[in-house]
């Protein structure tokens, strides 16, 4: 007997690479397959599905000999489950090629100019619609009245789940006379994002009180398609019908009796007629142009929609044109899938630590192995508090999904499979009894809350996030006073809380920058000595002993701070680097920031004191009704109260921090280092700027900068230092800042010459 694979046999060589990986991808795929369609319990991501399928369609296409009849790429979803009875799609239910890319797009429009080869006429329209992330259902209807409905299965046969789509407010049970005999309507059934986001609410709930009485939570929907599906393939109809489900109608299937159709949008406009949910966001366009702008235009906004999309769905709108370029054996010709890029993604969670904010509040966060996920790429996600952690149940280890749909922060969903023999395995994490930062104070999680706290006021964590927050764009809007400087003054001791900004002993710091820089420079010497390198650089220093290195009497540093550096290389690099970047000249530029913070609006300052509760808004309200900080210092919690928007939960707040000695000192020091504490005084100018951010680069002729920002916010507008998505406009003067000009070009943002501004001010409206 031979061991030699025969190249000729059907089935190609099976020893190949390429066979090799056909057979996995093919079992990979048909695991996947039964997960998602059968047990609404996905282990992968779409993404991760789609580019799985093209690995073996790719492998597929270059070896043909390697096709198998039931390969996965020929079919259509799984098999049925057992669950429900079967039905049989005496049309079947085809699924779509994709497109992922503009240019697959164009590529298929191409295909079919050349399969039809017909001239460019009238009849060449596209329908463009939207892909909706539901479920695949198909209702039939007899005699006008429901009498099935059946998902997709594996596209010939699927279950019957008559008596749970029955109960969805959007499917009719009954048609209007005159509706075909047999008619048979396809669609997506869906659930709206309030929808899951309710499901969602309440199955937390349920799994917050499970936990305390000391059970194992239940998994949650993971996103509304997971949850759409759950829903309908329940046993007991009743649930389905408490779950809130929709449906959008798009295709048609068996049909007897009624009117003939001969265009796919003149059938939408049918179905609605007799009483089917059409999806209002569809279009007939003409060329492949519109086709392609359809398309992006909705991958811009698909978070506009109250329900999710996760492509467009591209349609030969002409049904005779359909008829001449058929199907394969799982997708018609005549449509093609336009794939977004994924919000989804699967990846390693490779740890879970905690983060201190400036109130204290300690924050578990997934330490990710990094993934391309929503267009950026993403290495943490927060995990919110110690019961999300336990709900989701994740695990250091897992494979878990990671989601990241627009600007909402990245979030991991949970563990890919709760099931996993691997996963139940790992331990559960626990949370961290004290504080990471080097006072280990015992953290506290007060009784019926959900957050955790670290009740130490001298937290190095809380003080430096308070000092951030300060310094910030609600805040004093200190330019280039970020979370880096701010760390490395208070590592250096310049600094120790927010008053402390206005007291930094700036000829210190020289020396210091000096100091250290000597040290960096012989440490570097060293470095390169040791590995060899001429061009080694501060990075190579944790090759060498710092302690030897150090010049011979570093008097600016201390004891301490000497010890610390030398123990530890990436704190000794980063703290030469950060003093490198401190020369005179942003010295200087960083002191001018900070004397112009001092001009801020007492709103501002009051924002920027850290006071629980108390919000732009409500700060806002205290300033406009006392005008002065040392009144509202004073103010009694009822006179507080009354300020418009003021309730008394802020009121008690805020009379309780002023009350505190050590906040009342740190308000002195305030006050003697020259902040503005006297309030805005109602503004007689119109408010036409209400809403709007306003940034202004350069100078402008006849304001000086704090007067052009005074034009500004009298008018009820905001300017703050920088730009962002959230500015309305940037007003450029002479000499303007190159960053900010770019960053707004970037954005899209309106640039503004003078006489652009001076219309603005006067009209609140932009030009053109
Ligand atoms: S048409 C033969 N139109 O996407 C063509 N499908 O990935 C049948 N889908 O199986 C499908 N929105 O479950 C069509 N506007 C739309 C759709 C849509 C969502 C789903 C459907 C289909 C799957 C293919």
């Amino acid at each position: 007997m031979t061991t030699e694979a025969d190249p000729s046999r059907p089935g190609g060589d099976p020893a190949s690479p390429e066979a090799r990986r056909a057979l996995e991808l093919r079992a990979e795929i048909t695991e996947h397959n039964r997960r998602y369609h059968q047990l609404d319990a996905p282990t992968v991501s779409d993404a991760e599905y789609d580019e799985l399928v093209r690995e073996l369609r790719a492998i597929e296409a270059a070896h043909p000999e390697l096709v198998e009849a039931d390969t996965p790429t020929g079919l259509v979803g799984a098999a049925p489950s057992a669950t429900f009875a079967p039905v049989r799609h005496r049309v079947p239910m085809m699924s779509l090629d994709n497109a992922f890319s503009p240019e697959e797009l164009a590529a298929w429009g191409e295909r079919l100019e050349r399969r039809l080869a017909e001239e460019p006429g009238e009849r060449n329209g596209f329908a463009c619609e939207l892909k909706i992330d539901g479920v695949a259902i198909s209702l039939r209807y007899e005699d006008g009245r429901l009498v099935q409905g059946a998902t997709r299965g594996d596209g010939q046969t699927g279950e019957d789940v008559t008596a749970n789509v029955a109960t969805i407010a959007d499917i009719p049970t009954e048609l209007p006379p005159g509706a075909p005999r047999v008619l048979e309507v396809r669609g997506e059934v869906y659930m709206s994002r309030t929808a899951f986001e309710a499901l969602q609410v309440t199955q937390q709930e349920e799994n917050r009180v499970r936990l305390e009485a000391g059970r194992k939570p239940h998994p949650v929907a993971s996103n509304p398609r997971n949850a759409a599906a759950g829903s309908l393939r329940q046993k007991d109809a009743a649930i389905t019908a408490r779950r809130e489900l929709s449906m959008w109608c798009y295709q048609l299937g068996e049909v007897e009796g009624g009117p003939a159709f001969t265009s796919h949008v003149e059938t939408l406009a049918q179905l609605r007629g007799w009483g089917f949910a059409v999806n209002p966001e569809h279009r007939l366009v003409d060329t492949a142009a519109e086709v392609a702008e359809f398309c992006a235009r909705w991958q811009e906004h698909r978070h506009d929609l109250p329900y999710e999309i996760d492509g467009a769905v591209v349609k030969v709108d002409h049904l005779e044109r359909r008829e001449k370029l058929g199907s394969t054996a799982r997708a018609p010709r005549w449509a093609i899938a336009y794939k977004f890029p994924p919000e989804e993604r699967t990846t390693t969670l490779l740890g879970i630590e905690v983060s201190v904010g400036r109130t204290g509040r300690v924050t578990p966060f997934a330490v990710l192995e990094p993934v391309f996920v929503g267009g950026v790429t993403v290495s943490r996600a927060t995990l919110h508090n110690e019961d999300q952690v336990r709900i989701k149940d994740v695990r250091v280890g897992d494979t878990v999904i990671v989601r990241r749909a627009g600007d909402v922060i990245p979030e991991v969903v949970g563990p890919v499979d709760p099931q996993d023999p691997d996963h139940l395995a790992r331990p559960v994490w626990a949370f961290p009894r004290t504080c990471p930062s080097n006072r280990p104070v015992e953290l506290v999680r007060p009784e019926g809350e959900s957050d955790t706290r670290c009740p130490d006021p001298e937290c190095p964590f809380q003080v430096a996030g308070a000092i951030e927050h300060f310094a910030g764009r609600g805040a004093l809007d200190i330019e280039g006073f970020g979370s880096q400087r701010i760390r490395l003054l208070l590592d250096l001791g310049l600094l120790a809380d927010v008053a402390g900004i206005f007291e930094i002993p700036w000829d210190r710091l020289a020396e210091l920058r000096a100091e250290v820089g000597a040290w960096a420079t012989a440490a570097t010497a060293a470095a390169q000595e040791r590995t060899g390198d001429p061009r080694a650089r501060l990075d190579a220093v944790a090759e060498v002993d710092l302690a030897r290195t150090r010049p011979a009497d570093p008097a600016a540093l201390s004891t301490d701070l000497v010890a610390d550096l030398a123990a530890d290389p990436a704190l000794f690099k980063s703290t030469a680097d950060g003093l490198r970047g401190l020369g005179d000249e942003a010295v200087a530029g960083l002191r001018a920031a900070i004397e112009g913070a001092k001009e801020r609006p007492l709103a501002n300052l009051l924002v920027g004191l850290n006071v629980r509760h108390l919000g732009p808004s409500g700060a806002q309200a205290l300033a406009l009704a006392f005008g002065d900080l040392g009144h509202i210092v004073e103010a009694d919690v009822g006179a507080m109260a009354t300020a418009d928007g003021v309730g008394t939960v802020i009121a008690e707040s805020v009379r309780a921090w002023f009350d505190d000695p050590d906040h009342r000192a740190l308000v002195d020091r305030l006050v003697a280092a020259g902040v503005n504490t006297e309030g805005p005084e109602e503004s007689s100018e119109p408010q036409v700027l209400l809403g709007k951010v306003i940034v202004v680069t350069g100078t402008l002729e006849g304001y000086t900068r704090d007067e052009a920002e005074a034009a500004i916010t009298s008018r009820g507008g905001t300017s703050p230092g920088s730009v962002s998505k959230k500015t309305t406009a940037v007003v450029v003067g002479a000499s303007p800042g190159a960053s900010k000009v770019t960053k707004a070009e970037s954005l899209g943002v309106p640039i503004l010459d003078q006489a652009a501004f001076e219309r603005l001010l006067e009209t609140g409206e932009l030009p053109g």
